[in-house]
């Protein structure tokens, strides 16, 4: 169900504005069919959803035919788009929304609740040898697809920072500048 909107393949143009082929925009249902989950019969909705054991009226109309439903999964889907809804949330008035900007906390609450807890887990130990530090990092994806997965312009990439005792940087890799750049940009090693 989710497949026929969330599997995107996009045309693109070449300099003369002809169709020059197509790219994968969205994949995250054929991320998930390749992934272990299918084999664990854990769908979309039961991350995608939230469920409650209320009991739920599941039709506004037919006052005599009510229906009440539980569990019930409600129809939130949140990703990792912070950025968007806050854009959204400044511009209510402008855009004409029917949502409140109480509306677009929670739900940019629960965004950020996904990108910090639900994402992945990092796993990072150090050990000295001889005079060089070696840092082992290890990103455990819990979703149930790629990580960044969805909209194909979201990156990730690993900060590295270290700093002596008095926090004083002695190295880093990672770090970006103002238009959103990472410095020193690796080709090899952090392509998009
Ligand atoms: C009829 C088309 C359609 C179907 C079916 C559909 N989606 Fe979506 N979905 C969209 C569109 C369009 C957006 C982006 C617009 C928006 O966020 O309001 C979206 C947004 C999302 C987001 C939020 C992405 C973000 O950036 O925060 C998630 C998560 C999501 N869908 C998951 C699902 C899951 C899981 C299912 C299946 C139960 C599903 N969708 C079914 C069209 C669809
Ligand atoms: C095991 C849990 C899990 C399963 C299963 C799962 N997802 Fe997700 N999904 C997540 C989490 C957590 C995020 C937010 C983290 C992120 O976007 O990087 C996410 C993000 C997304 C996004 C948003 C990406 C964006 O641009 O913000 C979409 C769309 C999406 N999932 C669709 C799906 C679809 C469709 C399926 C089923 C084919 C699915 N997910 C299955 C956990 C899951």
């Amino acid at each position: 169900m989710c497949a026929t909107c969330h599997t995107l393949f996009t045309p693109y143009l070449d300099n003369q504005g002809q169709i020059a082929g197509e790219f994968p925009e969205q994949t995250p249902y054929l991320e998930w069919k390749s992934s272990i989950y299918p084999a664990l019969n854990t769908q979309c909705q039961d991350c995608h959803m939230p469920m409650i054991t209320d009991s739920v009226d599941i039709a506004s109309i037919a006052q005599s035919h009510q229906v009440y439903r539980t569990p019930f999964w409600k129809h939130a889907f949140v990703g990792g788009n912070v950025y968007m809804l806050n854009m959204l949330k400044d511009n209510i008035q402008t855009l004409g929304l029917t949502a409140s900007s109480e509306n677009f906390d929670s739900t940019i609450a629960r965004a950020k609740e996904n990108l910090t807890e639900k994402e992945f887990d990092l796993f990072i130990t150090s050990a000295y040898e001889n005079d060089s530090l070696n840092v082992f990092v290890k990103i455990e994806n819990k979703t149930g697809h790629k990580i960044p997965s969805g909209i194909p312009f979201r990156r990730m990439w690993v900060h590295l920072k270290v700093t002596d005792r008095n926090r004083n940087v002695i190295f880093e890799s990672g770090d970006w500048d103002e238009q959103g750049e990472i410095i020193d940009l690796d080709a090899e090693f952090e392509p998009h």
